[in-house]
């Protein structure tokens, strides 16, 4: 007993702080859990959708069939992380409302994140981490052909559900980001008449670049099964390939989150072809893609460092890049300068030209 006492004794501030911080990393996966169940049950779509807080009857009888105590707990743990938030009604009774936070988990919001925690939290996603480890050493196989025998395209183009899924999750982040190229980067796209996006996904990107500058003709450009099933967006013409091999030509190659899901070697190779679809003389790259500091504090820099990870779970050799990296591989790939453009997200954007 005596001894238990010394032990403890010695024991610092900072230690117990640092229990304290053990318990989140023991229990991480927690919070993905409860707010995927939440936009399973459609909390924050239920409260959007009636315009006022909701009571806790209310929500159970929305929700249907779920068990009271356990839709109590649910929330209190919510509103704990601020995810919701609890107000008093006018006549004092007790409700739930929408915070910054749940306003992105409404699924058809603007800035609805919701797609893209279900892709991550979705079984698929979540096997690789299982074998993360193993793909640490040099001799180690990527995470995620450890689990599924195929890379993340390959295992995407023979489930239809799943690419799906990424594509509306890829759709969640262009919704954030481009906004933020619009009002940081302005004048990106001035005496740019065509643009192909490179490994655009659905089309959403360019759904928004081709609003907001209405002389702007797109080529959305992705592989075979994403392009065909695309749905069909005004001045953007959807074409399925392989960006390793022939890249449509227009006078300006916008790349958003391509590079980051592979090595070196096949970042060069991408962005040689996209220098081949440009033209010589007044063409550009347009790359948007996180530029990992290491030195200055940013808003967004946790995030890179964790999208870092995801890469190293997801990708066979993808990776977040550092200023220098960067400079390398457009050096490599033959352009003569580049500009880095800081916005308000997790990516910059890096204009390339020949
Ligand atoms: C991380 S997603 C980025 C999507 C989109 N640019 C965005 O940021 O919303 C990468 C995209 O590259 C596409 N892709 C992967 N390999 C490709 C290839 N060899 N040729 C063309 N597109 C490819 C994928 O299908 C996917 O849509």
């Amino acid at each position: 007993m005596e001894e238990i006492r010394r032990k403890r004794e010695e024991i610092s501030e900072e230690d117990v702080l640092a229990e304290v911080e053990i318990w989140k990393y023991v229990f991480g996966f927690v919070e993905m859990g409860v707010i995927k169940c939440a936009i399973d049950l459609g909390i924050a779509d239920l409260i959007q959708a009636q315009g006022k807080p909701m009571t806790l009857p209310e929500l159970l009888v929305a929700t249907h069939e779920c068990s009271l105590s356990k839709l109590y707990r649910l929330m209190r743990f919510l509103v704990h992380r601020n995810i919701f938030k609890e107000v008093s009604t006018s006549d004092g009774v007790k409700s739930y409302d929408l915070t910054p936070i749940s306003r992105l988990l409404v699924k058809h919001g603007e800035r609805s994140m919701a797609a893209f925690l279900l892709l991550e939290s979705s079984p698929v996603m979540l096997a690789p981490w299982h074998a993360f480890s193993g793909c640490v050493p040099e001799s180690g196989k990527p995470a995620f052909e450890a689990a599924h025998g195929v890379d993340v395209w390959g295992y995407a183009s023979g489930d239809p559900e799943h690419s799906e899924l990424i594509n509306e999750a890829m759709a969640c982040d262009a919704r954030l980001v481009v906004p933020a190229i619009l009002e940081d980067c302005p004048s990106l796209f001035d005496g740019v008449q065509t643009v192909v996006d490179v490994g655009g996904g659905n089309g959403t990107t360019l759904g928004m670049l081709v609003k907001a500058y209405p002389w702007l003709k797109g080529t959305n450009f992705d592989l075979p099964h994403v392009a065909s099933v695309a749905p069909k967006i005004d001045n953007v013409e959807h074409v399925g390939g392989d960006f390793f091999v022939n890249i449509p030509k227009a006078d300006a190659a916008f790349v958003m989150w391509s590079l980051h899901d592979w090595g070196d070697e096949e970042c060069i190779n991408i962005l040689r072809k996209c220098k081949e679809a440009i033209p010589k003389d007044g063409g550009k790259v347009i790359i948007v893609e996180a530029v990992i500091d290491e030195v200055e504090e940013h808003e967004f820099k946790d995030v890179r460092y964790v999208l870092d990870m995801v890469m190293m779970a997801h990708t066979s050799a993808g990776k977040e890049r550092t200023q220098e990296d960067w400079t390398n591989i457009l050096r490599e790939s033959g352009f003569s300068r580049h500009t880095i453009y800081p916005i308000r997200a997790i990516q910059a954007v890096i204009v390339a030209w020949p």
